[in-house]
């Protein structure tokens, strides 16, 4: 007898609003209609022998909340089903997601090549972390496909980039990238946080890893952090699941449970907020005191043939560079009274960020300046709101510059 109840509904032909309101489903005996949040830290066995069987793997079934939990499985089937993918594996937050799909594969010797646009935090764990394990790494301009050739060595077992990047929303050609990894022999992990699940599919481009901070659209109305990881099953095999079991970056069964109802209004959050964030983005360009609004599905934007060919929209992110740097910048943020002060994104309610103050503070200013952070630069995750009401806040920021 297998101890696991089997997904209710097989997801394949299905179109992806319908994989995520109905993926990944565990059903009880108790045949209930909304998803189980199971909230234990352990499981109890019918003898010794079957606990014995779990120990071994020969049976299926749960051992220990740390090692897996059936509202976190489906959390996991759901992003399998959306993705695509043959496995998932959720983690506590983005950053555990990242930092595991590296050092899960990783031994001192090892080579990383990444984008040097990429979020504050990944970046030290490539460039401060790994190098302490023996791993060395190699930051490039992820735009310029000769820059990723020249950089590859022998010992280069990793590919790892994000696009559109943070925060100035360049588009990595993810297709060309993945096939210099493959020549390489090496495994290309894409952070598909900005793009989102619904607006771009790293594993149809060639990637062999695609991660999540799911603390962003997944959730979708900032209340939980969460992550995860996609990836053929082989490498759950070879490499994540001995990881995971014994390092303990664990998801809590209640954050996945939020994730796992979240994610069935993801496309249509996603959508509503693109299309805000495609309007503002024109209404930002066309004002006197911004040198420049950066979105990727406007026309000026300078990898704009590639953002059409590789997404399926824009995106909910913004950004632009006012005249007259910190201050002006800070003007603006202060004068806000709907779009709140904060370094988060993805959430329905608008958040606007200064990377060069926040997430990206640590660098000196010539590193940022290297990035494209200049202290003019404003970040904006478009939310749900009324997109006039935005418009108009927007207008209250340019006034006070
Ligand atoms: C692109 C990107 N990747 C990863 C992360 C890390 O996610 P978390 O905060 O859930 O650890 C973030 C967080 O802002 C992010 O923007």
């Amino acid at each position: 007898m297998t101890a696991l109840p089997r997904p209710v509904l097989d997801p394949k032909g299905l179109r992806p609003e319908t994989r995520l309101v109905h993926g990944g489903i565990l059903r009880s005996q108790f045949g209930e209609n909304a998803e189980t949040l199971y909230l234990t830290q352990s499981y109890v066995y019918e003898s010794a022998e079957q606990c014995e069987a779990r120990f071994k793997g020969e049976e299926d079934g749960f051992i220990y909340s740390r090692y897996s939990n059936p509202t976190v499985a489906m959390f996991e089937g759901r992003m399998c089903a959306l993705e695509g993918a043959e496995a998932a594996r959720a983690t506590a937050t983005g950053m555990a997601a990242v930092t595991a799909s590296l050092f899960s594969q990783l031994k001192a010797g090892d080579h990383v090549i990444a984008a040097k646009a990429l979020f504050g935090s990944i970046r030290y764990v490539i460039e401060e972390l790994l190098p302490r394990f023996g791993v060395q790494s190699t930051l490039v301009e992820g735009t310029d496909l000769n820059a990723w050739k020249n950089a590859v060595r022998k010992e280069t077992k990793v590919f790892l980039l994000e696009s559109p990047t943070n925060p100035t929303l360049g588009i990595l050609d993810i297709a060309a990238i993945a096939k210099i990894a493959k020549s390489a022999g090496a495994c290309l992990i894409v952070d598909n946080v900005f793009a989102t699940p619904v607006l771009q599919s790293p594993f149809e481009l060639g990637a062999d890893i695609v991660v999540y901070s799911a603390t962003k659209h997944i959730d979708g109305q900032g209340r939980c952090l969460g992550g995860v990881i996609l990836s053929s099953q082989q490498f759950v095999a070879d490499h994540l699941q001995t990881f995971l079991r014994q390092t303990g970056p664990s998801i809590s069964p209640f954050n996945a449970w939020v994730l796992l109802k979240g994610i069935e209004t993801l496309p249509l959050r996603v959508e509503k907020m693109q299309s805000n964030a495609a309007k503002l983005a024109d209404f930002l360009a066309g004002k006197k005191a911004v040198k420049k609004a950066l979105y990727p599905f406007r026309k000026d934007h300078p990898q704009y043939e590639l953002a059409r060919k590789q997404m399926k929209g824009g995106g909910t992110m913004l950004s632009f560079e006012l005249d007259g740097g910190k201050a002006a910048a800070f003007r603006f943020s202060n004068a806000l009274r709907l779009i709140r002060i904060s370094n988060n994104l993805g959430d329905a309610k608008s958040l606007i960020t200064h990377p060069a103050t926040t997430t990206h503070q640590r660098f000196t200013p010539e590193a940022r300046a290297e990035m494209g952070i200049g202290d003019g630069l404003l970040r904006i995750s478009v939310g749900l709101e009324h997109t006039d009401d935005l418009a108009e806040d927007l207008e209250r920021g340019l006034k006070a510059v």
